[in-house]
This record gives C-alpha cells, sequence and structure tokens, in this order.
C-alpha cells in the first residue's frame, strides 16, 4: 500500500528512487535495475528530458514507426507515427498504399479559429453590461497589444472578442468568448496570456465604469482558459474513385464492397457504441502522429469527441457514400495543433519528426493528421467488413507474445513461419511454444 510522503518534489532524483524503491518495488535492486536501463548515457539528453516533466525518475519509451507511401494532394508524405499498438503502423502503411493507386488523398483547412474564454459572474442588469462591454472591448485589446506584437506582425492574434450571456445555463455567468488566429503555434501560451490580461482588465475597467452601479462594478473573474472545443479550427480528408476500382478483396465485388463500407460507417453514426471504437480506431492514427509531432494529444482526443457530440449525440467522425457510381470516404476533425514553439524545438525526435515531414506549416500537420486518422478507419473499417480483425492484429501480436516468451530469433522465425495459414490465440501460441521447447529439451 502506498504510504504518505512530505517535500517528495524536494528530493534529489536519487532520494526519489531510493524511496520509491523503499516503499513500492518488489525486489529493490532489479526495480532500480530496470529505471537505470531507462536512463539515457548522454547526461545532456537526459537532463533535457528530466526537465520536460516533474518529479522524473527515468525515461518511459514508446516506438517510434514510419508509414511511407501518403500520397496527400499529390505530394508524397512520409509518416512518423509514435504508438504503442502493433498493427496500426502497417495498417497505415497498407491504406496509404491502397489509396496510392485510386488518385490518394485530398485534404482541406476549413477553418483555424482558436477559442479562449473568460468566465466571469454578473450581478445586476444584463443591459448596462451590453453597454459597458461595448464601451470597453477596444481598451481589452489594447491591453494585450505588447502579447499580441509578434502575432499581428505575422498576421495572426485577437480575431474578436465577444459578451456572451449564459445566465439561462447558469445564474449570474457571463463569458467573454475570444478568438484567436495562432498560425503556426498551437497558442495556448498565447492565448492563456491574452485572456488573462482581458480578464483583469475587464475587471478593473468595470471597477471605475460610471454606468455600472455598486453591485454590477464587482464583477467577480471566475477563470480565464484557452477552450480545447475548436469547431472552427477544422480540416477536412477524403478519398474516393469509381465503385469498381474497389476491387481487392476476394470475397466481395467491387459494388458489395463499398455498400458494406458505407453500412459499418452508417453504424457508427447510428449508434454510439460503435461510434466510439470506430473514432477510437480513427484516433490510433492521429495520436500516433500528434505525439511524434510534440504535440498535446489530450487537447486533440478532448477536442475531437466534443465535435463527434456536437449534433447531442456521440457519431462518427468520418463519413462515406456511393453517388453515381463514385465511393468517397472522408473525415472532417477539428485539429488545434503547433509546429513552432513547446515541444517542437525542444525535443530532438519531435524535431527529427517534423523534419521527416518536411517541416510543415500547421495548416499542413492538420492535413496529414487528418489523413493519418482517415487512412486508420479506411483499414480497420475494411478489415472488419472482410477477414475480420483478429485475423492482422494476432499476426502482428504473435511477436508480442512471442517476446514475452522470450523466444530466440529462431524461434521466433519458426512462429511466423508455424502460423502462417493458422488462426493465431494466445493460449495456442503459449502451447505451441512449450511444446517446442519441452522437445528441444
Ligand atoms: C483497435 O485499436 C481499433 C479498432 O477497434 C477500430 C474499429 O473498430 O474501427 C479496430
Amino acid at each position: 500500500m502506498a504510504i504518505p510522503v512530505n517535500g517528495f518534489s524536494k528530493l534529489t532524483k536519487q532520494e526519489k528512487i531510493a524511496w520509491l524503491a523503499k516503499n513500492h518495488f518488489i525486489n529493490q535492486e532489479e526495480g532500480i535495475d530496470i529505471l537505470q536501463q531507462y536512463v539515457n548515457s548522454d547526461a545532456k539528453l537526459q537532463s533535457l528530458h528530466d526537465e520536460f516533466i516533474e518529479n522524473t525518475i527515468s525515461n518511459f519509451y514508446l516506438p517510434l514507426g514510419i508509414a511511407p507511401n501518403f500520397l496527400i494532394n499529390d505530394k508524397y508524405h512520409t509518416i512518423p507515427m509514435v504508438i504503442e499498438e502493433s498493427s496500426v503502423v502497417a495498417a497505415a502503411g497498407k491504406a496509404a498504399k491502397y489509396w496510392q493507386q485510386r488518385g490518394g488523398f485530398k485534404a482541406e483547412i476549413l477553418g483555424t479559429e482558436k477559442i479562449g474564454q473568460v468566465h466571469f459572474m454578473f450581478y445586476g442588469n444584463t443591459e448596462n453590461l451590453n453597454r459597458f462591454f461595448a464601451e470597453v472591448k477596444p481598451t481589452l485589446l489594447q491591453a494585450t497589444e505588447s502579447i499580441t506584437a509578434n502575432m499581428r506582425k505575422r498576421g495572426g492574434g485577437i480575431t474578436n472578442i465577444e459578451l456572451r450571456d449564459k445566465s439561462n445555463e447558469l445564474a449570474n455567468y457571463f463569458q467573454l468568448h475570444c478568438t484567436f488566429e495562432t498560425l503556426d503555434a498551437m497558442g495556448a501560451n498565447f492565448i492563456n496570456s491574452c485572456l488573462e490580461t482581458i480578464a483583469k482588465t475587464f475587471k478593473s475597467e468595470a471597477q471605475t465604469c460610471d454606468m455600472l452601479s455598486a453591485e454590477e462594478k464587482d464583477i467577480e473573474i471566475v477563470m480565464s482558459i484557452l477552450s480545447n472545443y475548436v469547431p472552427n479550427c477544422v480540416v477536412k480528408a477524403e478519398v474516393s474513385c469509381p465503385v469498381d476500382a474497389l476491387n481487392e478483396d476476394k470475397n466481395l465485388s467491387p459494388q458489395e464492397f463499398a455498400d458494406k463500407f458505407v453500412r459499418a460507417v452508417a453504424i457508427a453514426n447510428a449508434e454510439p457504441h460503435r461510434a466510439v471504437t470506430h473514432n477510437k480506431g480513427i484516433m490510433n492514427g492521429i495520436d500516433a502522429v500528434v505525439l511524434a509531432t510534440g504535440n498535446d494529444f489530450r487537447a486533440i482526443e478532448a477536442g475531437a469527441h466534443a465535435y463527434a457530440a456536437k449534433s447531442g449525440s456521440y457519431k462518427s467522425l468520418t463519413h462515406a457514400k456511393v453517388e453515381d457510381g463514385i465511393f468517397k470516404f472522408w473525415i472532417e476533425i477539428p485539429l488545434a495543433l503547433g509546429t513552432v514553439g513547446g515541444l517542437t524545438s525542444l525535443h530532438p525526435l519531435v524535431k527529427l519528426s517534423l523534419e521527416i515531414l518536411n517541416r510543415p506549416s500547421a495548416k499542413e500537420l492538420m492535413q496529414i493528421i487528418a489523413v493519418a486518422g482517415l487512412a486508420q478507419n479506411f483499414a480497420a473499417v475494411r478489415s472488419l467488413i472482410t477477414d475480420g480483425i483478429q485475423k492482422g492484429h494476432m499476426k502482428m501480436h504473435l511477436m508480442n507474445i512471442l517476446n514475452q516468451l522470450g523466444a530466440t530469433a529462431e524461434e521466433k522465425a519458426y512462429f511466423i513461419d508455424y502460423y502462417k495459414n493458422k488462426t493465431i490465440t494466445h493460449s495456442d501460441v503459449i502451447n505451441q511454444f512449450n511444446a517446442l521447447k519441452a522437445k528441444n529439451v
């Protein structure tokens, strides 16, 4: 059982590890060795990673994989993916190849608007608040000028501040709903700095405003924070081809494949349980590239799922149809991403991932990542409506099972061959492995 500790953050790294080992490790020496194995021998690189977060005791590796052959808007891309789940990178590569032969992916930006809000309570006459806001709005913008100067020079900045009456949802609750253009930056720090300045100015201007009563002057700022729900920072990616070109599946005619595919997507639109798994598959591709490029996958996840529920019920993020003999499959997804700032210039592998992607702008990265999500979904739905997901998945998983069993390279080669035309199950692999071991003893 965990025990409480005071002043943990003040301990040195070695002291933290010693405390952890003493209180949590079954075998102290072994636990410390494992932590040590993952520490980088380059002290400078290690200290860079140590400083990303707090109370760092080691590193936690995730594999970086590569999915080549993505033809997006007639240009080839090689996509770096960071993910622990087997099959995802292989599926991306397969989908890329499939659509490379059918005209590739098309992607376009539908909007890049970021959002931040000052949440406040106002007790009084809403008309007076409206009049005060109209008067103070230029002052709010002026107050942020030093923060926004650089961004404005490059064509970005605060695009609007709106007063929103939310008192129907919660008594006395109002917002300053602010919109931003943050160009190639994700912009979280920029937005939050602007919001805090706007909030402070709003409150202090209210205190000296003649048109507000004493009670009305006392605006209570509850919080100022960006929103990860960005329904106007959206990218669309699509593939399309004549139905006849969907001719790679042995057991389905192209028309049957197209119809079944459209039906599978319709099911994800109609039924939240399926929609969540369907969208999870999309996020397999999206998160992997978001992570590789040093972006915030929690923000992307939260925003994507909110968007999937924008109609009031949770739906598929992708859509499919057949019209006039053309199969069309597309995704629309909000992606607030950055290719400058944050980890992008700090983490050497993030820098390299961006280099692999030819140093994209945030808009280009939005397109690439939306395509990665669409490709992943195509691969998953294609498997689901044809062979089923387990065939390919278990093939990939075979390696994980064999690694867990400590199989040698020879044994791995033997089992890859053994399972070529057999169904792989976890228990069967273990049984066959033990049988092979017994035979060789
Ligand atoms: C597994 O990580 C993702 C899938 O479940 C997605 C889907 O069902 O569409 C295969």
